[in-house]
């Protein structure tokens, strides 16, 4: 069955050809700050409350779920917050295509789908070669942040970043159980309600770690990248 199309006509969100046509997404705010990330925002529970504890920071809210961002702009609508933006479009796509090296303070991803079969495994988002394309497009000092349910997941995770020479940890433990002051997004609040733990990944560049664009993974067109196809409503 195929799901009905929503068309989102919100002030917040962002279509692709409008994007491609200005000189970058620092261009879609109308203040300029320090420019923050969220991959996979869901509904928008997360990114509003975010938006809100730090106002002085631009927001881009990506998924590649229509009604998911069709939700998400109507909170940003709601709450009457300027300096978030919402784009239907796939992560690496929209680094690929419209982000600048060393341009993103933050880059959070929340709850990615975990893909619990192990044939599926290589379908997840966050893994080496996705930590590598991150450190290309975070600020020097840009920070990252995980969060996942799944214990599996954080456990693949911990193995990578924590070793990971373009990165530093920003506790004291690979992860942690709390991250004090970290809103809780719609998949978090479910697992919390449900008393199952949240692993939280806080980590930084390491300023001085440059990723040269030849060492960039190769971004292949498949599961759920739609190079050049306008996903706008
Ligand atoms: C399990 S949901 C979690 C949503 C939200 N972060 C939360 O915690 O409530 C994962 C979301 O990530 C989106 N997603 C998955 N892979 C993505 C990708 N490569 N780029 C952008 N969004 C993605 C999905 O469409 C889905 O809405």
């Amino acid at each position: 069955m195929t799901q009905r199309v929503i068309e989102i006509n919100s002030p917040s969100f962002v279509c692709e050809q409008h994007l491609a046509a200005t000189a970058g997404v620092a261009e879609l705010f109308p203040v300029e700050q320090p420019l923050v990330l969220e991959i996979g925002c869901g509904t928008g529970h997360f990114i509003v409350d975010l938006a809100r504890q730090q106002p002085h920071r631009n927001y881009l809210a990506i998924d590649i779920y229509n009604k998911g961002c069709y939700k998400t702009c109507a909170k940003i609508d709601a709450a009457g917050l300027a300096n978030v933006r919402v784009l239907r479009m796939e992560a690496r796509y929209l680094l690929n295509r419209f982000c600048a090296a060393d341009s993103l303070a933050a880059v959070y991803v929340n709850c990615p789908d975990p893909w619990p079969k192990k044939r599926h495994r290589y379908r997840r988002l966050v893994n080496g070669d996705f930590l590598r394309l991150l450190l290309y497009y975070l600020h020097p000092h840009g920070e990252f942040f995980f969060a996942t349910d799944f214990t599996d997941y954080a456990a693949d995770v911990a193995e990578i970043l924590p070793f990971h020479p373009g990165y530093k940890n920003r506790q004291p433990t690979s992860f942690s159980y709390q991250l004090p002051g970290y809103p809780s997004s719609k998949y978090m609040r479910r697992f919390l309600d449900q008393g199952q733990p949240i692993y939280y990944f806080h980590y930084q560049r390491v300023a001085d770690f440059k990723i040269r664009v030849e060492e960039l993974p190769e971004i292949v067109q498949g599961f759920r990248i739609r190079w050049g196809k306008a996903a706008n409503a």
